[in-house]
């Protein structure tokens, strides 16, 4: 059985992005793996450095997942910080990355170019993930597009560590889907929360509808032939649209007749019908945190005691076995 691993950050909303990059295709993948889900509450911090927002969005980020049909019973899903072996990996790991192999990291140098001041702790970003992976020993680890340099870099760093002490990890492969690989956002960019771009997906009615509207069309006049292939909404349609739905908006793209506002009441009409029921659990499950807490706690020492082989193993490699 294949070991699957990802995880995601309990930072801001999670918008369809995040849901189409990674949540539905470890859904997807639940029923037939050794699924591992977790929340990166570490990671998290290179960007949130508030006590209550780590902890409140911590939880809801367990909860939008257990909202979307994870089950605990059928997975390992817990949160990175109550494993705190992935940090003394993460130092293993530490000693052969070289700096140039993080200085190339796109992901670290788009923030330092945003002005995000540059901390230690968002240059090792990677190393960390890389031991949230490793640690586990997955076959695969479904992401979107923007991680793909991080799980190279994961597999460089395995390499690196299994040539200077010997075999330990198995490099991982990225699993990373031709359509859902970059979902565009409000304005054809990368849907991101830093780009103010998103459509959350538990946002309430009203909220949705609004970000639906926002969203940038050019100004053809309705009667005339448009190109969907350059169409961010005719994208965003593609990923919630019955297929015979979407060739007959194909049709009216090519052949006109596409009216933006019209088809953007249907995109909403969509996505809600889509998320509601998940929005409803998501209220419920919230209501009784402490159910949640459990979850997770029972989540992470299973976690402990598969991770706890792996390090114990990385431990005697490098000689810590004195
Ligand atoms: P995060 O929280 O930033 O993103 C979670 C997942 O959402 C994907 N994603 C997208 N996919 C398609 N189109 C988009 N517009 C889009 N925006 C976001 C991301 O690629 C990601 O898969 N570093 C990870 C968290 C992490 C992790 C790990 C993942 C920490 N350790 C180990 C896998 C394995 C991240 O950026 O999460």
């Amino acid at each position: 059985m294949q070991r699957i691993l990802s995880g995601i950050q309990p930072s801001g909303q999670l918008h369809i992005g995040n849901y189409f990059g990674m949540m539905e295709p470890m859904l997807r993948h639940m029923a037939s793996s050794e699924l591992y889900v977790f929340i990166a509450n570490l990671h998290a911090m290179t960007s949130v450095q508030d006590k209550e927002r780590l902890a409140q969005g911590t939880l809801e980020a367990a909860a939008n997942f257990l909202a979307l049909g994870l089950d605990p019973e059928r997975c390992i899903f817990w949160v990175q910080s109550d494993v705190p072996e992935v940090c003394e990996l993460a130092w293993l790991l530490s000693v052969v990355t070289p700096m140039g192999l993080l200085e190339r990291c796109h992901s670290y140098k788009d923030k330092v170019a945003k002005k995000i001041p540059a901390s230690h702790g968002l240059f090792a970003y990677p190393v960390l993930m890389a031991a949230d992976i490793l640690l586990y020993q997955p076959h695969l680890v479904p992401v979107g597009r923007d991680q793909k340099q991080h799980i190279e870099v994961a597999r460089d760093i395995a390499g690196s560590f299994n040539s200077t002490f010997g075999e330990t990890f198995m490099l991982p492969d990225g699993e990373i889907n031709a359509s859902t690989a970059i979902v565009p956002g409000l304005d054809g960019q990368k849907m991101s929360k830093s780009y103010d771009n998103t459509i959350p997906i538990f946002a309430d009615e009203k909220t949705l509808r609004k970000r639906v509207m926002l969203i940038q069309t050019d100004a053809t006049p309705v009667a005339e032939p448009k190109n969907p292939d350059t169409c961010n909404l005719y994208a965003l349609l593609k990923l919630f649209a019955a297929p015979e739905r979407l060739q007959e908006i194909h049709d009216l793209y090519m052949h006109g007749g596409a009216a933006y506002g019209y088809l953007k009441q249907e995109l909403f009409e969509l996505i809600n019908a889509r998320f509601a029921p998940a929005r409803e659990r998501k209220k419920e499950l919230l209501a009784n945190p402490e159910h949640i807490r459990d979850l997770l706690r029972q989540g992470a020492e299973k976690a402990r005691e598969k991770g706890a082989r792996t390090l114990a193993l990385a431990r005697e490699r490098v000689g810590q076995g004195y």
